[in-house]
């Protein structure tokens, strides 16, 4: 597989989608055999540069790095420069000009990190920009899914809440589509975009009409702070009707298996009860996923050829 940068999905394929998962899985066993692989990263420079907060991302990010032997850098974007006014592009020259090899990218605006892919010779990860797209977390969320259910086709999945302002669920929607599964968005009608049914998904209002029959349901948080008005009456109110409970997971297949990117408010958008099950939910899962797949996500771009040979 020969990949440049891994800006979003649509870049993808399904058998680019299946390699990615299938090296994946490899760096699980590494991760859980507690070895690492440091000579394949060797010599190579990642520097994380994150414009917005994160937790699992950039620690997965670090750690996979880490563990393949890259040099890692965490730039704190509020103590870098940009806090006296120098310029995405500026910023991203200046590492540029230190001989990074990989650059992750997170950045309040959609397009920022292939921008950025266009002006500098470091291989370009996105890892979540604005409302556009969160690669990995598609492809960590695809891993989990595959170990438990066998396979990334053919099975109902149902995603639920803020549909509208969340990378995550763009590209889940990008992802398991594309890989022949059928996609439920669930939500009251202001947090779901009129133009979202021409990506193949069908739209749901009510949870008991989209959770019928789903083998796996996927809770996201509402983006408040992506949100220019008010969208929901109140967090109480979003909990009645779209809250993932105990008791509206009964609506889904009895083996449905939950799932949640985080961070997560719990009371919210999901119920503890059901984010800590301890068999259907996936959460925990999903975190340890995020570091196999941004090692797989690693390795394959540093199969490129350096910038300088
Ligand atoms: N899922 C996710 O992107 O989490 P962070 O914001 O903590 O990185």
């Amino acid at each position: 597989m020969h990949l440049r940068h891994l800006l979003g999905i649509q870049g993808l394929n399904p058998v680019s989608v299946t390699a990615m998962l299938d090296l994946a899985e490899n760096y699980v066993l590494l991760n859980r055999s507690g070895k690492t692989q440091r000579d394949l990263l060797r010599g190579r420079t990642l520097i994380n540069l994150f414009f917005e907060d994160s937790t699992r991302t950039r620690t997965s990010f670090e750690l996979a790095g880490k563990r393949l032997g890259a040099d890692v850098i965490n730039m704190s974007v509020s103590t870098s420069s940009v806090s006296k006014g120098e310029t995405l592009l500026d910023t991203a020259a200046t590492l540029n000009a230190m001989n990074c090899d990989l650059l992750v990218v997170r950045h309040n605006q959609s397009g920022a990190p292939a921008l950025l892919a266009q002006k500098v010779d470091a291989a370009v990860i996105n890892a979540g920009d604005g409302m556009h797209e969160h690669p990995t977390q598609a492809l960590l969320d695809a891993l989990t899914i595959r170990r438990h259910k066998g396979r990334i086709a053919g099975l109902t999945i149902a995603i639920c809440g803020d549909i509208a302002h969340s990378r995550v669920a763009r590209s889940n929607l990008l992802l398991l589509t594309m890989m022949g599964n059928f996609v439920r968005v669930i939500g009251p009608p202001t947090l779901i975009p009129a133009e979202i049914a021409a990506l193949g998904v069908t739209v749901h209002h009510e949870m008991q009409e989209g959770l019928d029959g789903a083998d796996i349901v996927m809770a996201l948080r509402l983006q408040k702070e992506r949100m220019t008005k008010g969208l929901v009456p109140s967090a109480r109110e979003f909990f009645a009707f779209y809250g993932l409970s105990a008791e509206k997971l009964t609506f889904a297949k009895p083996d449905a298996l939950v799932m949640h990117p985080g961070p997560m408010n719990r009371g919210v958008e999901i119920d503890s009860e059901v984010a800590d099950h301890p068999t259907r939910s996936l959460i925990k899962e999903q975190v340890e996923m995020g570091v196999a797949v941004r090692m797989a996500v690693l390795d394959t771009l540093a199969r490129r050829p350096r910038w300088n040979g």
